[in-house]
């Protein structure tokens, strides 16, 4: 197993387990993503576009279990995921010392510090066990929950694009590249 579950008490004193996602999690995290896309605008998708088979998202769920550089973790609530984070080594040689990460949480558990720990976690396991070197993200410019979380954990903005997204309401919002050297 490439990361060992782990229980941490939230904010509102629930307690969460960490944990690998395995296949068996596919329909349900298929269904947590679908729902978090829907309660969002700042992940550049559309619920409609999010079509996913269920045989599809096992597939990618394997990739996670098999490669060296990457993993997929979901946090639990007394057995029903209600978020995830994803570290997704790039696999060409000149790139493959970095990893980037997509991340969200279900809109009822947001700003518990669901994301904090498991954004907490999967640094931890990359810098453990991961040969990567650079994590980094890309983010919505005004979306400053998931801004102060990353540079919580020791982000920082490398530039932007500016206007690049066009989002749920029509405006330009600037995409902002965040990066954080593990070794
Ligand atoms: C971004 C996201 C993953 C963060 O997860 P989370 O569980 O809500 O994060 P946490 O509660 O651990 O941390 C959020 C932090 O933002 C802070 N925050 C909340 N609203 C804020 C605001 N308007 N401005 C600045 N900071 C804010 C919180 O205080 C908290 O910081 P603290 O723990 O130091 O108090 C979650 O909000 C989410 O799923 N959003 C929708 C999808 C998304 O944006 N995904 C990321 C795409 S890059």
């Amino acid at each position: 197993m490439k990361y060992q579950p782990r229980s941490f008490k939230i904010k509102n004193g629930s307690k969460i387990e960490v944990r690998q996602t395995s296949t068996d999690d596919s329909r349900q995290l298929l269904s947590v993503v679908k729902e978090y896309i829907s309660t969002t605008s700042y992940i550049p998708l559309y619920e409609q576009e999010f079509k996913l088979t269920d045989e599809q998202e096992k597939n990618w769920i394997r990739r996670y279990l098999e490669d060296n550089n990457s993993l997929l973790l979901v946090a639990v609530y007394n057995g029903a995921i209600i978020g995830n984070i994803d570290l997704t080594e790039n696999s060409r040689r000149m790139l493959n010392h970095t990893g980037v990460i997509g991340m969200g949480i279900l809109k009822e558990w947001r700003n518990m510090g669901v994301g904090t720990i498991l954004l907490e976690q999967t640094i931890y396991w990359a810098k453990k066990f991961s040969s990567l070197e650079i994590i980094w993200l890309q983010v919505f410019a005004n979306n400053l929950p998931a801004i102060s979380l990353y540079k919580k954990l020791g982000f920082s903005e490398d530039g932007r694009q500016m206007g690049f997204i066009k989002d749920k309401f029509g405006q330009y919002q600037d995409n902002v590249l965040m990066s954080l050297r593990i070794r």
